[in-house]
């Protein structure tokens, strides 16, 4: 189970003033920051990421909303983080992720959609590699690691991915 999960705070949540917001649900959930970086996407990086877009009609208006302002990266660290984190996020289109996810509750559209989530554990490992250096990376413990999982869960949760 993979630990760790990359997230992209869009600009449309960047310039909607939601970072905070989005911020805390995943701090209140119980997952750490382990990496976070506020930066412009660049272009060359949009092509890679969104590689398997570039043919569609919407390519370039996501490419020019995605490198219009910075975005937040992030890293988040728990236990089957993808899965998690995922669920959290929602469906693609706002209009039809279900209200208690962030698309559900910050979200009109399906370009628009406030927040980049990992689609399975395979795209998480490679997008972690593809926005954070090993460095950038800290390992850290915090004191509530014991209040957010029983012994058992924990002894899964400290194997290496
Ligand atoms: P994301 O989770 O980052 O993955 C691909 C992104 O492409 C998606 O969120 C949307 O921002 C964008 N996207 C996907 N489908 C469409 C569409 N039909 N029209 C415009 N943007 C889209």
């Amino acid at each position: 189970m993979v630990r760790r999960t990359v997230i992209i705070i869009k600009p449309d949540a960047v310039n909607r003033s939601l970072i905070g917001e989005i911020l805390s649900r995943f701090e209140k959930k119980g997952l750490k920051i382990v990496g976070m970086k506020l930066m412009r996407f660049d272009v060359n990086k949009i092509d890679e990421h969104y590689g398997h877009h570039k043919e569609k009609p919407f390519f370039k208006e996501l490419s020019d909303f995605m490198s219009s302002i910075p975005c937040v990266f992030m890293v988040l660290e728990g236990k089957d983080a993808v899965n998690v984190v995922r669920k959290f996020v929602g469906k693609t289109n706002g209009r039809d992720a279900e209200p208690g996810t962030i698309r559900g509750d910050y979200s009109m559209s399906t370009q628009s959609n406030v927040i980049h989530a990992n689609g399975d554990e395979n795209a998480a490992k490679i997008e972690i590699k593809r926005f954070f250096k090993d460095e950038e990376l800290i390992n850290y413990e915090k004191i509530d690691f014991n209040w957010l999982y029983a012994s058992s869960e924990k002894s899964k949760f400290e194997e290496k991915d």
